[in-house]
This record gives structure tokens, sequence and C-alpha cells, in this order.
């Protein structure tokens, strides 16, 4: 059975594009590669046995080389692709039996699309493209106004609804795509390589536009790239492809460190750690206390199962408590959660613990100690 917390689950699905699918489909099944069934069939083998689920309210990456099948694979979850064999449900629904009623609906209202080139209609308005899925719904036109310009202030772009596409940069133009897509109220977005064209820096600004909308918006978001810093600071999950075939899924700290095989190993050899972890396998979530809670029984109660406790003064003052320190005073310094590993280090010269912050709230620490574990683990995983 499905459990209520899977949005997408993806089951055995092949995918291959030529004329010759039966006797490819056999070759694959028989365990041939991509390259063996091309030579020998003339079929390109797209996917080849996909299994995986997606969580409600996750971000979901899919990363590979091109050509590994990302874009094929995200296709099928509104199919504008379908499986050569294998089935894809989404909320526990099998999305190959809906009828092109069904079908329809399900594209205007469950899941919606972010591409790369923006997609944008050059001759309407900022507002008219956002608001022109709704239009398709048959959303009454005050109420799609309405909509729209909610959604154009939502990604930032507010004064800018009666420009044209080409008016705008980049960077501006994902937005309106970005507005477009949550407009329509969909709880699935797909992003396939939605900012790789984008310029580093606008490319960082819309990473963190996103997560702001995720934190607010919870969608459950399936976004493609081929950039490992981009995964790992995204994603949830990271699911990697080579071949069209899946190697393996998992968080980001589980990619760079327990690899499944040689090829992710070797994929994820190049990430720079102390640039790519932020949050990701670093830190750790410990309990936050106010001070009058924090009795030293309590302290100490606590301090049994996790490494450190958070103690917020009356004054709003934070400090870290540790079974080595009950007592004692250690140094501490607070830190934004989506701060670089590598740009922390400084501060641990000085301190004996970072106070790891969200929007200025404690959620976690890092000592020194976690750190250089986590350095030592990526060391050997290289
Ligand atoms: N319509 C198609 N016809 C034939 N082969 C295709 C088609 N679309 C994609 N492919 C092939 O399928 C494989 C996966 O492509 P794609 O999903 O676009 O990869 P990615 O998005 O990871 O770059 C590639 O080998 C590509 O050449
Ligand atoms: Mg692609």
């Amino acid at each position: 059975m499905i459990s209520a917390d899977t949005k997408i689950q993806v089951d055995n699905v092949f995918k291959i594009y030529g004329g010759n699918a039966g006797k490819a489909m056999s070759l694959v099944q028989a365990g041939a590669g991509k390259s063996e069934v091309l030579e020998k069939t003339g079929c390109v083998v797209g996917l080849s046995n996909i299994d995986f689920k997606i969580e409600t309210g996750e971000t979901f990456v899919i990363m590979g080389l091109s050509g590994s099948g990302k874009s094929t694979l995200i296709r099928h979850f509104n199919r504008l692709i379908e499986p050569t064999a294998g089935s894809i449900r989404v909320d526990g629904e099998n999305i190959l039996e809906m009828t092109a009623a069904q079908l329809l609906a399900f594209r205007r209202k469950g899941i919606s699309m972010v591409f790369q080139r923006f997609g944008l209609l050059p001759h309407q308005t900022v507002l008219e493209n956002v608001i022109c899925g709704l239009t398709l719904q048959g959303v009454d036109r005050r109420e799609a106004l309405r909509r729209g310009m909610e959604q154009i202030e939502q990604v930032g772009l507010k004064g800018f609804e009666n420009r044209f596409p080409k008016q705008l940069s980049g960077g501006m133009q994902q937005r309106v795509g970005l507005a477009r897509a949550l407009a329509t109220e969909a709880d699935i977005l797909l992003m396939d390589e939605a900012f790789s064209a984008l310029d580093p820096l606008i490319k960082s600004d819309m990473q963190e536009q996103l997560k702001d909308i995720q934190a607010r918006l919870k969608k459950t978001i399936v976004f493609i790239t081929h950039d490992l810093d981009e995964a790992l600071h995204l994603g949830d999950r990271i699911a990697i492809l080579k071949d069209g075939e899946l190697r393996q899924v998992g968080t980001g700290a589980d990619v760079l460190f327990r690899p499944a095989d040689d090829y992710v190993e070797r994929f994820v050899r190049k990430v720079d750690i102390s640039r790519a972890v932020h949050t990701h396998g670093a830190f750790t979530t410990v309990p936050v206390l106010r001070s009058i809670e924090a009795t030293e029984e309590r302290c100490a109660a606590l301090l049994l199962d996790a490494p450190g406790l958070i103690v917020v003064d009356g004054d709003g003052g934070q400090r870290v408590v540790t079974a080595a320190s009950l007592g004692k005073p250690i140094r501490t310094v607070s830190v934004e959660a989506d701060t670089l590993i590598g740009q922390s280090f400084p501060h641990l010269q000085a301190n004996d613990a970072i106070i790891v912050t969200r929007g200025g709230l404690a959620v976690g620490i890092l000592s020194r100690e976690m750190v250089f574990r986590t350095l030592a683990r990526s060391a050997r995983a290289a």
C-alpha cells in the first residue's frame, strides 16, 4: 500500500525511444545497458526500471549528466511522456489510467511545470503570462487577476506586472515562470533545469527565493539540475541517474558520505565539502530551552540523548550546554543555517561551538568536533 505521505510513486518504469521497443525491452530486462541496446536494436533506453517515491512536501532533486534521462523522467509525471512499461501514481492514483478529461484537470490544477527557457508568451504582459493557466482553468477574470497579482508579489515582481517579458532580465523572466506555476495552486511543481540558464548570482538568488516560497507553501517540488551544489542546496533528497538507470536516492549527506557505488562516488568527489555542505549532514538539531526550564537536572536528562542543548535567556541571549560543559560556560557564536561550513571555520577558531539559527531562531549546534567529523568522512569518500 501507498503511505499517506507519498505524493508520487514510480514503479518499474521503462522508457524506450525508437521503433523496436519490444526487442529493446527484452534486452534491457535481460540486463543489457544503454549502448548495447542501441547497437542491437537502434533504440535509445531513456529509462530503465525506475522505482522510487517522492514524499509530500519534499524538494526532490533529479541529477545526472546530459542525456542521463532527467527530462524523460520528469515528463512522465504529467504524462507529457508515456512509459513503455511501469506505472506512475500521484496521490495513489495511477495517472496512466486517467481519462482525457481527468488528465486535463490534473495538468491544470494538480501539477505545473517551470521550464528552463521560461516559456513565456512574448506579446503578453507579465500579469497575463502569470494568469494564463488560470484562464485555461476557467477561473473568473477578476479572481484570476487577484491571484496573479498575489503571485507576482510572492516572487518579488510587484510593479513589473504590465511589462513584457523582453523588458525583463533572465532572472526576472524566470520569476514570472515561477509565479505562473504557483498561480495554478497545484501541489506539485516540476522544474526542469529551471535555473540552469541563469547567471550564477541570479541563480543563487532564485534558489533562495524558491527555498523561501517552499518554506511558506510546502509544495512537492521535483527539481532537475546537473549542478551538484544546487542539488545539495535545494534537495531534501537527491536521485542520481546514469544512462537511464537510478544509481542512488538519498539525502545530500547520503550521496556525499555514503555513495551507493563508484559512479556516485566519482560524481560527488569534485564537490568542495566546505562550500557544499550547509545544514546538510553537518549540524545537529538539539533541544532549545528557556533558561528558567534549564535546571541542571533537566539538562543532564536531555543530554543523555542530545550532543548539546541551546539555552535561551530572558533577554534573548543564547548559550550552548554540552555534557562536558555542564556548569562552565562555553564560547559560542550564532550563524545562520545556510552559511557554508567553509565560512564558519574562522568562527570555530575563537569559539567552542556555533549556534545555528534560522531567521534568528536557534535550531541546532555545530561544534568543532562535528565539523572535523564531517570533513573526515568526506576525505575518506574522496
Ligand atoms: N524524443 C526522443 N527520441 C529519441 N531519443 C530521445 C528522445 N528524447 C530523449 N531521447 C534520448 O533519451 C536519453 C535521455 O534524454 P533526456 O531525458 O533528454 O536526458 P537529460 O534530460 O538527462 O539530458 C538521451 O539519450 C536522449 O538522446
Ligand atoms: Mg533535460
